[in-house]
């Protein structure tokens, strides 16, 4: 289904909370598992990505019993997994195929990891070349899916010494929750700091590991299932953030928010930026800081985000860019080049898109280029999201500054991060 957006409400006001986070979640199903046990997972959100991972849980053996939010595990732990499985569906969910293809090479499981046409093009090989250093054994072709993962042939994995070579928390977290299977020390250093949501919820488990600075350690040690509530995502709050901060005379009030200190890069930034955005830090969940905020309409100014930043706001800067759109002067956002490898080549769709909409942009020496101003848009505009989900939300964020019609193709694709999505856009723009 595509969405007509006609402009935004007169003012918005009201307090929310959100489904909760795509990053823990993915975590909660696939290392909460691990050890043999019961628990619970509240506040989990039935959004597509989220729900690969769920079937594949299912599929390794662990039995879920789904209410609304709320889900109820039982789990034989990762050394009673099913040992043989015919395929697991990743779908779109480069998360679910990165950490899955850990777990099955550490648990020794042999099965088939397939991907929708978009995750089929996205590199595997950034996971592969570590584990099978590991002694994983894995098949592909070009390092895409579909992989045959196959059992290691000198049984249980062995840790390595890895440096990172991109920065990517989704390959650090493969190679931990392998790590955390294998015989030994896994130990990996990071290159920039990367969410860290995996590092986390081990501990929070109980697990033995050591993180200092860009290095973590980890190694095989008892674990127990603990329930798991998991915070509101500040990926989908970005985009919310974004359009209070756009429509006049708004403010609202994000509750029960992730606040990983990693993960509000986004909101650190937008504040140096000059938006009315306050938070407080209120308790703990999964190990991670949680808390609410509150964000007012702002006039922003342009601003320079250097490289060691990206891998923190990497899903926020589609949105980010459109903010930079509506701040009169340049802002630059510096080493973007994996924006190229997500859901979408997401710089050439903010690229295309951005023009689109009569906005100077350009990408070079892997850097992106945004001329914002202040006046609004006067045109109707289609907005091509090529099925990436965080595309369709930055450019319904965009929508709010279109005195025009904006049509979104494809909006049915913010199922795979934001369940009901509409709810939430429906309180700021008209559709
Ligand atoms: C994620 C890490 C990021 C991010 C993705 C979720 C995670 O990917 O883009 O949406 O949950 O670890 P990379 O770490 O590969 O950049």
């Amino acid at each position: 289904m595509d969405l007509v957006i006609k402009g935004h409400k007169s003012f918005v006001q009201g307090e929310i909370s959100l489904p909760g986070d795509k990053s823990i979640s993915h975590r909660a199903l696939l290392i909460g598992a691990l050890p043999k046990g019961k628990y619970r997972i509240t506040n989990f959100p039935f959004s597509e990505d989220c729900i690969s991972t769920l079937n594949a849980m299912k599929a390794l053996g662990v039995k879920i019993y789904e209410n609304h939010e709320n889900i109820e595990l039982v789990t034989p732990g990762y050394r009673g997994f099913n040992s043989y499985v015919d395929s697991i569906d990743c779908g779109n969910s480069g998360t679910t195929a990165r950490l899955i293809t850990g777990l099955l090479c550490g648990a020794n499981i042999q099965t088939k990891l397939l991907g929708d046409t978009s995750l089929s093009k996205r590199p595997m090989d950034r996971v592969i070349g570590p584990l099978k250093d590991m002694g994983g054994n894995i098949g592909s072709i070009e390092g895409k899916l579909p992989l045959s993962i196959n059992k290691s042939i000198h049984g249980a994995l062995k840790g390595i010494d890895y440096n990172m070579l991109v920065d990517s928390a989704q390959v650090k977290s493969s190679i931990l929750i392998a790590g955390y299977m294998a015989e030994g020390i896994t130990k990996v250093t990071e290159r920039n700091y990367s969410r860290n949501h995996t590092e986390l919820l081990f501990k929070f488990l109980g697990a033995g590991l050591l993180v200092q600075d860009k290095v973590i350690n980890i190694k095989n040690s008892e674990m127990h299932c603990r329930d798991l509530n998991i915070p509101g995502d500040i990926s989908s709050a970005a985009f919310i953030i974004a359009l209070t901060i756009l429509i006049p005379k708004s403010s609202i009030t994000i509750n029960n928010l992730l606040l990983n200190k990693r993960r509000k890069r986004y909101i650190e930034i937008l504040k140096l930026m000059g938006a009315d955005i306050e938070y407080q830090v209120t308790g703990e969940e999964c190990g991670e800081a949680i808390g609410s905020l509150q964000v007012k309409s702002s006039e922003l100014k342009p601003i320079i985000i250097e490289e060691e930043d990206i891998p923190n706001i990497i899903d926020e800067i589609p949105v980010f860019s459109i903010l930079a759109s509506f701040c009169s002067g340049v802002s630059i956002i510096k080493g973007v080049n994996e924006l190229k490898y997500k859901e979408s080549n997401r710089i050439s769709c903010i690229l295309s898109n951005l023009s689109t909409c009569d906005i100077n942009c350009s990408y070079t020496d892997n850097n992106l280029y945004i001329e914002g101003k202040e006046d609004f848009i006067n045109k109707d505009i289609t907005i091509e999201t090529f099925g990436d989900h965080r595309i369709a939300m930055a450019f319904a964020v965009l929508a709010s500054r279109n005195k025009g019609e904006t049509k979104i193709l494809d909006w049915d694709c913010t199922k795979i991060s934001f369940p009901n999505s509409e709810k939430y856009f429906r309180m700021f723009l008209n559709f």
